[in-house]
């Protein structure tokens, strides 16, 4: 990478080979989003060509009307055309002592095919739902693909939720089937996961249970109910006719929280997904069909859907999927991993990054990361500090970070620079992916300056994998996405900001932010500014009620071994950054910050901690250890 000022461009041997490498692509798209993206659909196998491209009925609408497609076929059978005995799956598992499992692009297609006839002879349908509640192991990709064989709409549950959360989902989208596994393993244990699962099935519509057998660990099986995976398929024949799927029939069901306490299934469509997973993947991260690719992200969340598999299948090349815990059962086991199989594109969240840097830079050094070719970054805003971290001492500052920004909602990445292409500008997501349009709306609805912040928003046509509905629920959908700014803009939630140049820097959630003294303030920029200190590891700020003020900040903090004064300095930091406006209330230095598996800090119990709210559920928490010891800090 080269830099210029504050600005980050790619070296002139990575642009020569970059899919995308001239600003070109940017204008031409520009000109008409319609046809730049047909351009991109005409390379995914279509059974039948579109009628028409784009239809839009506020707050409603379609891509590529008319086509007709089979998702697993563009994943599988055009793969297996050119290339069936390159590996397409490699599975590492938890337990660093147990083998790896090898996938090439035939044994995948022989595995779904079987499992997709399998299913078909359960009585599953085009339509129907299915309910997939397993931890990363192959079967959890197998089952993914042979759903979208036969046009089942797949609802994917991560493997972490409660019995409790899965029954909420299930009750939603209706399954009448759901696949699981016996157990998995976490942090060197097996986790129960039919127990989970037999819970979490009453007072659903669940009559049949595919389990895997994975850990070994004992299980009930229910008679009449409960089936063996390897039984559902051995006798399966492995070819199964591929089911033609409209463009805009549903291809997948994905739960993710609202801001009310119900989750939201957010409904994504066969072409449109394709299309973009395809094309975002094969361009944010440069994909060349001889790279192995590795998203950490679990294939409970969106990345795991769009990048930890689709996209790497779509586009023919290795994927990695891992079992457990990168920092398990040596903190550099995620080095480990990149080395072992010669990772050229790695992908990961911010919280990783951190904690991976926590551990310091010479477990790094011990390990031959030099294969790394394009790392990301998802999820979350990433500090400067993290960003330097991971291009210096990950990237060796050679491979371009791509910071890239989207939602569950969004089905695949909206905005990120390309690498090919750049700049590439630390904390900054970057530049708009070809085709899309945002825009940054202030308080009266109009475009913000440079440097002004406002509400990151997305305008038509938008992009063919952007979420068509709400499980069963419309008002939900319009009243999220479509009520702010009227049924013609699509509101992120998000706050961002542009520099200059049209880079975009997202700063949190609007959701998230808090009213101090009627003012705007975000807890997520807060958190950017505190993370400045050099001292501070991690922080999390909240809203607390304020008698006077309404709500007032409070910051959590985990340091970087011990430092006097911490107090002070985040004072004048906060100053410095935002204003006095922004200054805490309240500043705790605590060991640790409650978080989800998937990393991200749980704003929402610390903010019930302080309230003495019912915690409720804390089952999907990856520390839970740590909110005993908040309570007690903040008694
Ligand atoms: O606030 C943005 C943040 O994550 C939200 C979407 O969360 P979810 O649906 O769980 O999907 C996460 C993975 C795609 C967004 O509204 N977010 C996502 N990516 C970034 C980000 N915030 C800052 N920078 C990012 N790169």
């Amino acid at each position: 990478m080269i830099k210029k000022k504050k600005l980050y461009y790619p070296s002139s041997d990575f642009k020569k080979n970059a899919w995308v490498k001239s600003k070109e692509t940017y204008k031409k798209a520009k000109k008409d989003p319609v046809k730049f993206w047909e351009g991109l659909a005409k390379e995914v196998y279509w059974r039948k060509k579109w009628k028409k491209a784009f239809e839009h009925k506020p707050p409603f609408f379609k891509w590529f009307l008319g086509g007709k497609l089979n998702f697993s076929e563009n994943c599988l059978d055009k793969n297996i055309e050119t290339k069936k005995n390159k590996v397409a799956l490699i599975w590492e598992p938890e337990p660093s002592d147990e083998r790896p499992r090898y996938f090439t692009y035939y044994d995948l297609y022989r595995k779904v095919n079987k499992l997709a006839n399998g299913l078909k002879k359960m009585g599953v349908k085009k339509g129907d739902r299915v309910g997939i509640y397993l931890p990363m192991i192959p079967e959890a990709v197998i089952a993914m693909l042979a759903c979208t064989r036969i046009g089942a709409v797949h609802s994917v549950v991560f493997s972490a939720y409660s019995p409790q959360a899965l029954q909420v989902r299930l009750q939603d989208t209706e399954e009448k089937i759901l696949i699981t596994a016996d157990g998995y393993y976490r942090g060197g244990k097996i986790i129960d996961l039919k127990k989970n699962a037999d819970e979490g099935v009453k007072d659903t519509k669940v009559k049949k249970l595919v389990v895997v057998k994975r850990a070994g660990n004992k299980v009930n099986m229910k008679k009449g109910r409960d089936v063996w995976w390897d039984d559902t398929i051995s006798k399966e024949d492995d070819f199964c006719k591929p089911e033609v799927m409209d463009s805009e029939d549903p291809l997948f069901v994905l739960y993710t929280s609202g801001s009310t306490g119900k989750p939201k299934g957010i409904v994504h469509t066969c072409g449109g997904y394709t299309t973009q997973a395809k094309f975002t993947g094969k361009w944010i991260f440069d994909i060349k069909e001889n790279d192995i690719f590795w998203s950490m992200s679990d294939i409970g969340w969106i990345t795991g859907h769009t990048y930890s598999v689709y996209s790497p299948l779509l586009n023919g090349t290795t994927c990695i999927i891992f079992e457990g815990a990168p920092n398990w059962p040596v903190p550099d086991r995620w080095c480990q991993i990149i080395e072992k199989y010669a990772v050229n594109i790695f992908y990961t969240a911010p919280t990783a990054i951190r904690m991976f840097q926590k551990y310091g830079d010479d477990l790094v050094k011990k390990h031959d990361l030099s294969s790394l070719k394009v790392l990301g970054s998802v999820g979350e805003p990433i500090d400067k500090g993290s960003w330097l971290w991971y291009f210096e001492k990950v990237g060796n500052k050679k491979c371009p970070i791509v910071d890239t920004w989207w939602q569950t909602e969004t089905g695949g990445i909206l905005l990120s620079s390309l690498p090919g292409v750049g700049p590439i500008k630390p904390t900054f997501a970057g530049l708009p992916f070809p085709g899309i349009k945002f825009d940054i709306l202030n308080n009266n609805g109009k475009s913000c300056k440079s440097g002004e912040k406002g509400d990151l928003v997305i305008l038509p046509p938008f992009s063919p994998g952007l979420l068509r509905g709400v499980y069963k629920n419309t008002k939900r959908y319009k009243k999220t996405y479509w009520s702010e700014y009227g049924d013609e803009v699509y509101f992120t939630s998000d706050i961002a900001h542009k520099d200059k140049n049209g880079l975009i820097r997202i700063v949190g959630r609007s959701d998230d932010m808090i009213k101090v003294a009627g003012h705007r303030i975000s807890t997520g920029e807060m958190e950017d500014t505190v993370s400045k200190i050099p001292s501070i590891l991690e922080c999390a700020v909240i809203g607390i009620p304020d008698e006077i003020k309404g709500e007032v900040p409070a910051v959590f903090e985990v340091l970087k071994g011990n430092w006097k004064k911490i107090e002070d300095l985040v004072v004048v930091e906060i100053k410095k950054g935002i204003g006095p406006i922004a200054l805490p209330k309240k500043i705790y230095v605590v060991n640790d910050l409650p978080k989800t598996r998937s990393g991200k800090i749980m704003r929402r119990i610390l903010r019930k901690i302080f309230t003495n709210e019912d915690l409720g559920d804390l089952s999907t928490l990856a520390n839970p250890e740590s909110v005993e010891e908040l309570k007690k800090t903040l008694k």
